[in-house]
């Protein structure tokens, strides 16, 4: 039934009764009800209890007309298993007490299981899709990908410009090779035991891949990330690759095979999906920092990406990247309704 919903309708570029909508990051900081669960309990704790995280994934379902929940996690808690010791540092985000510099720390990361290392995650898909599927709303599953996981375990956090990644990537090529090979075994699993959980699509967060050159990304990073993308779509379900800053790799992103891409406001979407290609559904791609602006602003944004999806089958409203904090709640409710409103295909009198 769920095969049927709006959202995976559109992931799989079927014609749908209105455009679906969904924000990247929709349960978070910006939601006074995810701030009272997290005034008490910290980010790794809120991930590691299955009934929280439930809790804390329909809370933007409950206020918002929105057609796909998302699993409350995060793209870095796999790297916990894997021998990987984060945090999440208030006002700063993730900090790695142990990043991986060398080959030999390449050589300690273990590849777990998703059921061995991530129950916590699949019990929460699995209490989740029980509360959505009487109200006919899908779930997506999630995971970091290659290169933008690997950034983080590298660099031991969030980063600017790269350069230890960069620097395995040139310096020490058989030791990255042996990183990307690792993460896609323990990525690989966890996607297709979250379907498994029953997770309708996946998404796959490549947030920081638009840092590389075509030349690097091609060499480097695209046959992983291909991989990850074919143990994904061996599930069954659609699967989405999300980047940033992507503009300039999108010829080598279509052919990696995903059924929807995700794009960010630096591209038109209309040229993006000349890009891409017909036969793949697009997400996005309003600028999140939109949301703070005056609603006669935002309107005429949104009304130019419904401009340029021009009514094709296979588009996807989102953001272009997560909904900040402090971003108003009744812009986005407003916003996800006026999607729907401008959209909605009225059915042909039959006489
Ligand atoms: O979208 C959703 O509602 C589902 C949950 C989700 C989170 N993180 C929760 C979260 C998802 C899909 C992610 C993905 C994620 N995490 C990405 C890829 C998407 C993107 O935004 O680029 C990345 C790069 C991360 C890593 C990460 N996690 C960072 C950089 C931070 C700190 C920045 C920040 O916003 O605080 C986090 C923490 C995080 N992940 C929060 C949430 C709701 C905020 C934690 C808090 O409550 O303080």
């Amino acid at each position: 039934m769920l095969s049927e919903s709006r959202f995976v309708r559109a992931c799989r570029c079927q014609q749908t009764d209105a455009t679906p909508v969904w924000f990247m990051r929709q349960a978070g900081r910006y939601m006074p009800e995810y701030r009272a669960i997290r005034g008490r309990v910290s980010m790794l704790d809120a991930i590691r209890s299955a009934e929280l995280s439930c809790e804390i994934t329909l809370q933007p379902i409950n206020a918002f007309n929105l057609d796909t929940a998302i699993i409350f996690a995060d793209i870095l808690t796999p790297l916990i298993g894997m021998g990987i010791n984060l945090d999440f540092i208030k006002g700063e985000g993730p900090q790695i007490e142990n990043p991986i510099r060398s080959t030999a720390d390449v050589d300690r990361l273990g590849t777990p299981s998703a059921t061995e290392a991530l129950p916590f995650a699949l019990e929460a898909i699995r209490l989740t899709v029980a509360e959505l599927n009487p109200r006919n709303i899908p779930l997506i599953g999630f995971s970091g990908a290659p290169f933008t996981l690997a950034s983080y375990a590298i660099e031991g956090g969030g980063s600017k410009n790269y350069e230890r990644t960069k620097g395995m990537m040139y310096a020490e090529p058989a030791a990255w090779k042996r990183l990307m090979d690792r993460i896609v075994t323990v990525l690989s699993d966890f996607l297709v035991q979250q379907v498994a959980a029953g997770a309708s699509v996946l998404q796959i967060f490549d947030s920081w891949v638009g840092a590389l050159s075509p030349y690097d990304f091609a060499k480097y990073v695209a046959p992983y990330t291909k991989q990850l993308i074919e143990a994904a779509k061996k599930t069954g379900v659609p699967v989405i690759y999300f980047g940033t800053g992507t503009g300039t790799l999108l010829d080598q992103i279509a052919p990696l095979g995903s059924d929807v891409v995700g794009v960010d406001w630096r591209i038109d979407l209309d040229k993006a999906w000349a890009q891409i290609g017909e036969n793949q559904a697009i997400q996005g791609n309003l600028d999140p920092v939109l949301l703070f602006a005056p609603w006669h602003e935002v309107q005429i944004h949104a009304d130019l990406i419904l401009a340029q999806a021009n009514g094709r089958p296979g588009h996807i409203f989102n953001l272009g990247h997560g909904i900040l904090p402090g971003t108003p709640v009744e812009t986005v409710q407003r916003l996800a309704d006026y999607v729907h409103e401008k959209t909605a295909r009225v059915e042909q009198a039959v006489l």
